[in-house]
């Protein structure tokens, strides 16, 4: 399949928009640009389009997609709310939406299994990327996982979805760099306990949206995992955040010290820095090549909207093993740091 690339400039989104949503009303799935990654999107009421997201990324069908909505009132259409849950909600959606915040909530019957790998509940977020919103208006809610094949390096710009699915999809929108590159927060809501208690946050997966802005609205708890023996998919919270994912395909390793890296002779060695000149791995060794995500002042946001471009580029630079640096972790530091320690080996 020929995969062609459309560039929404600031003139011509709308058009381009527009040409993205009929082609994924024909049946075709579409990269799209969101705020966090790119996207790889299907309509949710086409099972042979849902199906063709799967194959394009060569994704189990054990991990459900998220399903991306243009406008508030398109969530009654994808999750069922209860009374008890619906005052949370609203101050959520109110607060976060459009954003980096997915919600994951009971599902409405006409959901396919496709889509929630035959979950009870399906996780929605409505985007603030005005290209995405636009073709969500459009074509109707979309299900859209990141634009990578299964367990590599979530796409933050139109060429990394061209190395990850050029001549299996129909069309790329090139929109540009992703203004916050990392994935969603992904949380599952519930009402409080009693009276006078806060609300409870399941934390599936940290992302854009930090626990500090959260936890005003809520407890924020941990996800409690399957009785012995009894792990599978549906009684997992979070299906598919498996401990190895965001992969380079040459090896990772994340130190807490420089002391910790014995290297080879004759190898090649990069580093992936947070602050450069300023951290200790940076002068400790002649690296073949390095990349500072936030030279100077270390910024954690900075370093999270580089990131996958980092990972990408050392990655293709012929190295024998990556090193990186740790990061802290306040803010969304927290989803940068999850990212890494999954792409890494060593831990
Ligand atoms: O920022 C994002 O969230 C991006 C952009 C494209 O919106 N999407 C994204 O999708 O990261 P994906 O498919 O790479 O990750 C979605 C994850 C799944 O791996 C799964 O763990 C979780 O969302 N998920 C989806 N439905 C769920 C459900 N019903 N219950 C629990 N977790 C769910
Ligand atoms: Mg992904």
């Amino acid at each position: 399949m020929k995969t062609e690339l459309l560039t929404a400039d600031l003139f011509e989104w709308k058009d381009v928009a527009k040409q993205a949503a009929e082609i994924i009303s024909n049946g075709e799935v579409v990269a799209l640009p969101t705020e966090t990654v790119y996207g790889l999107a299907a309509s949710i009421h086409n099972e042979e389009a849902l199906k063709k997201v799967f194959t394009a990324k060569e994704r189990p069908s054990y991990d459900p997609l998220i399903v991306h909505i243009g406008t508030v009132s398109d969530l009654d259409e994808i999750a069922e709310i209860s009374e008890e849950l619906r005052p949370i909600v609203d101050q959520l959606i109110e607060k976060f939406w459009p954003g980096a915040l997915t919600l994951v909530l009971p599902k409405k019957e006409s959901i396919s299994d496709l889509i929630t790998s035959g979950l009870d509940t399906v996780a929605v977020r409505m985007p603030s990327h005005e290209i995405m919103q636009e073709v969500c208006k459009l074509a109707g809610p979309l299900a859209a996982p990141s634009a990578n094949r299964f367990g590599r390096i979530s796409p933050t710009s139109a060429s990394a979805v061209e190395k990850e699915l050029d001549g299996r999809i129909a069309l790329i929108v090139d929109g540009g760099a992703c203004r916050e590159g990392l994935e969603s927060t992904i949380i599952k809501p519930s009402p409080a306990p009693s009276e006078g208690k806060k609300a409870i946050f399941t934390l599936l997966r940290p992302g854009a949206v930090p626990r500090e802005q959260l936890r005003e609205f809520g407890k924020i708890e941990k996800p409690k995992p399957p009785k012995k023996g009894e792990e599978t998919p549906q009684t997992v919270e979070a299906p598919g955040l498996l401990d190895s994912h965001y992969a380079p395909i040459t090896p990772l390793f994340l130190y807490d010290s420089i002391d910790e890296f014995k290297p080879e002779e004759g190898k090649k060695y990069g580093l992936l820095s947070l602050k450069g000149e300023n951290g200790d791995f940076f002068k400790a060794y002649q690296w073949d090549k390095e990349i500072t995500l936030s030279p100077g002042s270390g910024k954690i946001s900075e370093g999270a909207v580089r990131f996958f471009w980092a990972l990408r580029q050392l990655d293709e630079a012929g190295l024998d093993a990556i090193i990186a640096e740790p990061m802290h972790t306040a803010n969304v530091g927290e989803a940068l740091m999850d990212r890494l320690k999954k792409a890494s080996v060593n831990r």
